[in-house]
Parts: structure tokens; C-alpha cells; sequence
């Protein structure tokens, strides 16, 4: 999967950053937001005993982009040279109730574009996690919407709330904290999703420049030929979007579906800071999309090109040399064990799914020759040491 994303990160011409594990709260409460669930009910906290009484409080991450408009900001980048593209890979943490697909540790990549305000920013986004999904093999399913800006939201925010009182009696309890709270929230809620259907869409109150900034975002997708959905309903978890917000879901991984998502977050590093510098990432899940690739990849990515089964001693001393020139070769190799028996042998080389097993005891020593054999074709032969080399480069890609 990390490979597969870093990969993606050089094609997108992206540059790595490491941020710290672990970040001062007051970051997470001014930019995840103070009514976000993270950091209402999941944050970790950071202590180091009685002597931390008076200092700030540290959090464990629970999610990568405070932390990196934090460095970027610091760094000074935001004034010197703001345009910047960033990726991140590494573990996440949030306390939430485990399932298929929700852990308390889990790993995101990343990706934060600062200084620009175009929708070719956001379209970009899109294509990346479509890209990424395809060179997996998935099947992603992608969501957009727009949540409009400061001057449109408002509008929004005042319509969902007027909405929501006026059917107060028949909103879930959550929803009834939502409302006052963080009234987007209300088109998240699972229980409520019938009555959702008719609230206000964010779509019908955006101001003309977020309008023609959603349209473009569409539009370059669609070039892009990224398959889409336009979803109404779609809002974020996280305070700090604006304008475009989009998800990607997996099928077949269970509830916790969604792989991926992000959006645009313009006022963010103001917010904390910096410059009026605007921004919009998104974060991959890793182990979600490891789910939902699992039947595709696995067995293709971790299988042995080739297994090395030695019978006997002087056979195992050869075995060394050879798996070194395949190794060289950029073959995949596993050396069995020199002291188990032939059966044994060809159990595990089925076990790992090689491609190859090269079978040789002391009387193929003796010969000069080895038994290849292709586990996928069922075959075996005789071979010498240039045409086994030879066979298997040849059968890699097979
Ligand atoms: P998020 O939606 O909170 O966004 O998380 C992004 C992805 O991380 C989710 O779609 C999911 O795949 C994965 N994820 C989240 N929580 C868990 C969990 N408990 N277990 C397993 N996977 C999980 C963010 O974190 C934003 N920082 C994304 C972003 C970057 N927006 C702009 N830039």
C-alpha cells in the first residue's frame, strides 16, 4: 500500500513530510474544531505526570493536517515561499470503539497542497485517489460536494438550523446536540437519513465565486474521466473545510467504507497564524484500502518469484550462491529450509504461492543440472544454471 502511495506521490511531483507523533491540544481544538467528534470524544492525551501542571496539554495525533499547517507554518514557508505540496505517511490516533476497518492506531497518507486557491488544485486531489485506487485494483466509488465559504455558509448554516428546529420532535438525541453545535452534522446522522433527504442542500446557497469554483472542480474531473458522484448531503466530520469536501468508499469492506477523504481549507492557516495562505488535502485510510485490496493484491505482492528447495547439505551450500544471483537479478527468493523433506518443501512453496521452485539434492549436484519447477503451469524439467537463470527472468512477468 506505501509503496503504491509513494509511487503516486512522485507522479504527482509531491515532497515528504514527517510531522510529530504528537502535538499540543489547543491545535487540534482550533482546527479539527472543538465540536468535531475527534476532538470532543477521541483524543489521546499526553502526560507526563504531576510536573506537566502548568504547561500546554499534548495530544497524540489523531490526524495529520494540524500538525502539518503547524510546520509549514512555523517553518515560515506560508511567507516565503507558500506554494507547497506535501505528502505524509504514518500511524494516526483516535479513540473510538474497534470494528472491521476502525482501529485506534491506523495509518494515513496524506497529501496537503498549500497556496492554491483553483479548483486544478482540487481536481487533482480527485485524480489522485482515483489513481490510486486503480493501481490497486479497486473499485472506489468518489463523492463531491461544496460547503460553500464564509460569506455563503452562513446562510446555509442559518437555513439547516431554522430546518432542524422546525423538526425538532422529530430528530434522533443526537441530532438534538448537533443542532446547536455544529448543524451540518445533522445530514451525517444514520438514523435520520430519511428525514435528511429533504433539508437544505449546501449547493443551493453557495455564492457565485464558490458556484463557478465547484463547477471547474466538476469539470476538470470529468475530463479527467474520474467517475464521480455528486453528492448533496456529503459534509465532514472535521471544522476546518471549506468549498469542495469529497470521499471515496470501497465496496465489500463493511460499514466503515470510506478510504479516503478530504477537501479544501482556506481559512486554516490564517486561522492558526500564518498567512492568508489557502489549502486542500485529502488523507487515504491504509488499512481500509489493505481491506478492500486484500483479494486483488495480496497473494500477487507477497508471493516468492522463486523458492530454493535444497535436499541435503552440499545442496543447501549451493542454494546460497543461487539465491544470490536471482536476488541480483531482482528476483523475489525464499531459501527453504535445507532440512526438511521433499514433500514438506513443495507444501510450503504452494503455501507462500511461488511461481517457481528449483528442487535440487545431491544427484542434480552431481549432474550440473536443477529441477524447475513451474508451479503455475504444473511443469518440471531439467535445467542448467544459464537456462534457469534465463527461464525465470523470462516467467516473471507470466
Ligand atoms: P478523516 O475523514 O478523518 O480525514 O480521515 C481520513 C481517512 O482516514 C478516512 O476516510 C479513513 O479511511 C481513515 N480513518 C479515519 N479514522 C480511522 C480509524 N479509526 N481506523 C481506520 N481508518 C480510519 C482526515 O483525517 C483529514 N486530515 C483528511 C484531510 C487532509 N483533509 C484535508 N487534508
Amino acid at each position: 500500500m506505501e509503496k503504491a502511495a509513494r509511487d503516486l506521490a512522485w507522479r504527482y511531483a509531491l515532497n515528504e513530510i514527517r510531522v510529530p507523533m504528537m502535538e499540543r491540544l489547543g491545535l487540534y481544538e482550533r482546527s479539527t474544531g472543538e465540536t468535531s467528534d475527534v476532538v470532543e470524544k477521541q483524543m489521546y492525551l499526553v502526560s507526563r505526570g504531576e510536573e506537566s501542571q502548568g504547561e500546554d496539554k499534548m495530544a497524540l495525533r489523531p490526524e495529520g493536517t494540524p500538525g502539518v499547517v503547524r510546520a509549514y507554518i512555523e517553518s515560515g514557508l506560508d511567507r516565503s515561499d507558500p506554494e507547497q505540496r506535501f505528502f505524509y505517511l504514518g500511524p494516526m490516533l483516535r479513540y473510538e470503539r474497534p470494528q472491521k476497518g476502525r482501529y485506534r492506531q491506523f495509518h494515513q497518507f496524506g497529501v496537503e497542497l498549500f497556496g492554491r486557491p483553483d479548483a486544478a488544485a482540487d481536481a487533482e486531489l480527485m485524480m489522485m485517489v482515483d489513481e490510486l485506487g486503480r493501481s490497486l485494483k479497486l473499485e472506489l466509488e468518489l463523492q463531491v460536494n461544496s460547503l460553500g465559504c464564509t460569506r455563503c455558509r452562513p446562510a446555509f448554516r442559518a437555513a439547516l438550523l431554522d430546518w432542524g428546529r422546525s423538526h425538532l420532535s422529530e430528530l434522533c438525541q443526537d441530532c438534538h446536540q448537533r443542532l446547536e453545535r455544529n448543524p451540518l452534522r445533522l445530514l451525517d446522522c444514520k438514523i435520520d437519513v430519511g428525514l435528511t433527504e429533504g433539508a437544505p442542500k449546501s449547493l443551493d446557497y453557495l455564492c457565485d465565486d464558490c458556484r463557478r469554483h465547484f463547477e471547474t472542480v466538476v469539470q476538470m474531473v470529468d475530463r479527467a474521466e474520474v467517475t464521480y458522484a455528486i453528492n448533496a448531503r456529503l459534509v465532514r466530520g472535521l471544522d476546518y473545510y471549506t468549498r469542495t469536501a469529497f470521499e471515496a468508499v470501497a465496496t465489500g469492506i463493511g460499514a466503515q467504507n470510506a478510504v479516503a477523504a478530504g477537501g479544501r481549507y482556506d481559512g486554516l492557516v490564517e486561522a492558526l497564524g500564518g498567512a492568508p495562505v489557502p489549502g486542500t488535502g485529502f488523507a487515504v485510510g491504509i488499512e481500509r484500502i489493505a481491506l478492500a485490496a486484500r483479494q486483488s493484491l495480496a497473494l500477487e505482492q507477497g508471493a516468492p518469484n522463486v523458492v530454493l528447495a535444497a535436499l541435503g547439505q552440499a545442496a543447501a551450500l549451493r542454494a546460497v550462491g543461487l539465491a544470490r544471483s536471482l536476488r541480483e537479478r531482482g528476483l523475489r527468493v525464499e531459501l527453504l529450509s535445507p532440512e526438511r523433506g521433499l514433500k514438506a518443501l513443495l507444501r510450503r512453496a504452494d503455501r507462500v504461492g511461488a511461481r517457481y521452485a528449483v528442487i535440487f539434492g545431491d544427484n542434480e549436484l552431481q549432474r550440473g543440472i536443477f529441477q524447475l519447477r513451474d508451479l503455475k503451469a504444473s511443469s518440471q524439467r531439467e535445467v542448467g544454471e544459464s537456462e534457469l537463470l534465463s527461464a525465470i527472468v523470462d516467467g516473471r512477468e507470466n
